[in-house]
C-alpha cells in the first residue's frame, strides 16, 4: 500500500472549523454513549490549547441539551507546563475546568492530568504512576490531539522518538513563542512541562488529530507527506490504522486528498 492511500484513508476534510470540531465530538459522544449501553467506563486522552475548544463546547452544549452524560469518562490529559500551580489562570488544570470540567457531570476521581508542582525528586515516579493508571484502566479509548507548529504533539517535542513514555521535557523555542502572547511575554513561558510520550499516544485505540486553519498547513503536509521522523512527532501518526486526521479546508490546503 503506498503513503498515499494510508492518506486518503485517514483524512477527513471539513468545509470549516466548526463542521470539523463537531464531527469531532461526534465522535467523542458517539463513543461514550456506546460504552454506556455496555456499563463500561470510557478513558478519554485530552488536549488543551486554541484547537480543541470548539469541540469542548460541543460536548458541553451535548450534555445540557441532549443530556450526554459524563459519569462514565475518566480522562488523562496530555501535558501542563512545569513548574505551573493548578490554580494559575495559564494552567491546563484551569483551562480544562473552564472548557469542560466545570461544566459537565464528570466525576472529579475521574480526572487525571500531569501536575504541575510534583516534586522535581518525584517526578521519575510520578509519570510512571501516571502510565500505570492509563495501562490499569485498560489503555486509552480515543485520544484527542493537535499539533503544533513544529510537529509536536503534546509538548513531544521535535527530537521525541516514538519510544517515549510521560516525562519532563524542554520546551521547543517555537512552541515558547507561540505561547508568549497568553503568558504576556516570552520570558513568563515556562521552559518545560510535562508530557505523555509519543509511545503512550500511539497505544491509544482510537486517535483524532485535530487541525484547524491556514497556520498549521505547513506542518500538516509535512507531517502527512514527508519523512517518518522524530523531528516531527506527528509523522508517526500516519502509519497507524487507528488514526484519523480531521482537518479543516484552512489547514489541508497543501495536500492533495
Ligand atoms: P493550538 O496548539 O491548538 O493552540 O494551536 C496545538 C498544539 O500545540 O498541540
Amino acid at each position: 500500500m503506498s503513503e498515499k492511500n494510508i492518506l486518503i484513508n485517514n483524512i477527513n476534510v471539513f468545509a470549516e472549523e466548526t463542521a470539523a470540531s463537531k464531527a469531532v465530538a461526534m465522535q467523542i459522544k458517539q463513543a461514550i454513549e456506546e460504552k454506556q449501553s455496555l456499563g463500561q467506563p470510557i478513558i478519554l486522552g485530552l488536549a488543551t490549547g486554541n484547537t480543541p475548544k470548539l469541540v469542548y463546547h460541543e460536548l458541553v452544549n451535548m450534555h445540557k441539551n441532549e443530556g450526554l452524560s459524563f459519569e462514565n469518562v475518566i480522562t488523562f490529559n496530555l501535558d501542563e507546563y512545569y513548574p505551573m500551580a493548578p490554580s494559575h489562570q495559564l494552567s491546563y488544570h484551569n483551562f480544562m475546568n473552564m472548557h469542560l470540567f466545570s461544566q459537565v457531570n464528570i466525576l472529579p476521581e475521574n480526572i487525571h492530568i500531569p501536575h504541575g508542582q510534583w516534586k522535581a525528586e518525584e517526578l521519575i515516579e510520578k509519570c510512571e504512576d501516571y502510565e500505570r493508571k492509563i495501562q490499569e484502566l485498560g489503555g486509552i479509548d480515543i485520544q484527542l490531539l493537535g499539533i503544533g507548529r513544529n510537529g509536536h504533539i503534546g509538548f513531544n517535542e521535535p527530537g521525541s522518538t516514538s519510544d517515549t513514555r510521560t516525562r519532563l521535557i524542554d520546551l521547543h523555542e517555537i512552541t515558547r513563542n507561540d505561547a508568549a502572547a497568553d503568558f504576556e511575554g516570552l520570558h513568563n513561558v515556562p521552559y518545560q512541562a510535562i508530557t505523555m510520550g509519543i509511545q503512550t499516544i500511539m497505544s491509544a485505540k482510537k486517535i483524532l488529530l485535530l487541525a484547524l486553519g491556514d497556520r498549521k498547513s505547513v506542518i500538516i503536509h509535512k507531517a502527512l507527506t514527508g519523512e517518518i521522523t522524530a523531528n516531527v512527532p506527528a509523522s508517526y501518526l500516519r502509519i497507524l490504522p487507528q488514526i484519523e486526521f480531521v482537518l479543516d479546508a484552512e489547514a489541508a490546503v497543501l495536500i492533495n486528498t
